[in-house]
């Protein structure tokens, strides 16, 4: 990747199984990286930890690919540029600073999830292939979850499919030029911390089947592990699910 801004091809389809998944098959059949892949809705939508995701007509759905964008220790911070580069659009376009960030990458609205990104790696023709993913709920968001969840429009009634995507792909390669290969990543670390939820917020952190440790959100370090403080200690947490307690899910 040059330091130069970069402008990724965008590609488009109508419907496809998840758009992750065919940058990945793109990039097999011999596509240059970088570029956007987009669909108007997905048959076989994936969130983190292989749950699904609800893929309706109308909500947007884009991946990008970067082939090679850092050193192997480095890709986990490409969810913090993401979430940047989301929050960035989300701001610009919808023209409100309600959004919130919540470890590792969910765009939250009052407590309720707006949008999730998924970040995967693969090695292809000898390269490190790594696809960023953005699902935001535009048109509807799903029932039956186990945690709230909101659409753009109940926030701003004018905000666009169209115009976030464009957004969001400018956003991401501006903010991918300023991570600069991972050399900056404590700049992005502090934008990501300005959308944070508030340091003291209760959080309850589910890192196995049934494992939960409890305590409230510290930060982020400069590594992008979350730091939460425990009864224990300060304790740093690499993976898991962040739960906002029931009482707190209006409020963050
Ligand atoms: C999450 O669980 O919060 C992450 C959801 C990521 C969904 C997006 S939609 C576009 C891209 N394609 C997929 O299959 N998943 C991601």
């Amino acid at each position: 990747m040059s330091k130069n801004l970069i402008k990724p091809a965008l590609i488009r389809k109508d419907s496809v199984g998840s758009t992750n998944e065919e940058a990945f098959l793109l990039f097999e059949g011999g596509a240059t990286a970088p570029f956007f892949v987009t669909a108007d809705f997905q048959t076989a939508g994936r969130g983190r930890s292989g749950r699904i995701w609800d893929s309706p007509k109308g909500n947007l759905y884009l991946s990008a690919l970067l082939e090679n964008p850092a050193s192997i220790d480095k890709l986990p911070q490409l969810g913090f540029v993401a979430g940047v580069a989301l929050i960035d659009a989300l701001v610009t376009v919808a023209q409100s600073s309600c959004f919130h960030l919540k470890w590792p990458n969910d765009v939250l609205v009052d407590g309720a999830k707006l949008a999730g990104i998924l970040l995967e790696t693969r090695s292809i023709r000898g390269k490190q292939a790594v696809v960023i993913g953005w699902g935001v709920n535009i048109v509807e968001f799903p029932k039956n979850l186990p945690y709230r969840a909101i659409d753009l429009p109940t926030i701003t009634p004018t905000a666009d499919l169209d115009p976030l995507r464009q957004q969001l792909m400018k956003s991401f390669s501006e903010r991918l030029m300023l991570w600069d290969r991972g050399d900056n990543f404590d700049e992005i670390r502090d934008l990501w911390l300005q959308f944070a939820l508030s340091p003291g917020m209760p959080l309850v952190i589910r890192t196995g089947e049934t494992q939960n440790v409890e305590g409230v959100f510290e930060t982020i370090d400069h590594d992008g592990a979350l730091i939460l403080k425990t009864k224990n200690g300060s304790q740093r947490i690499l993976a898991g699910d962040v739960i906002l307690p029931e009482a707190q899910q209006g409020a963050a």
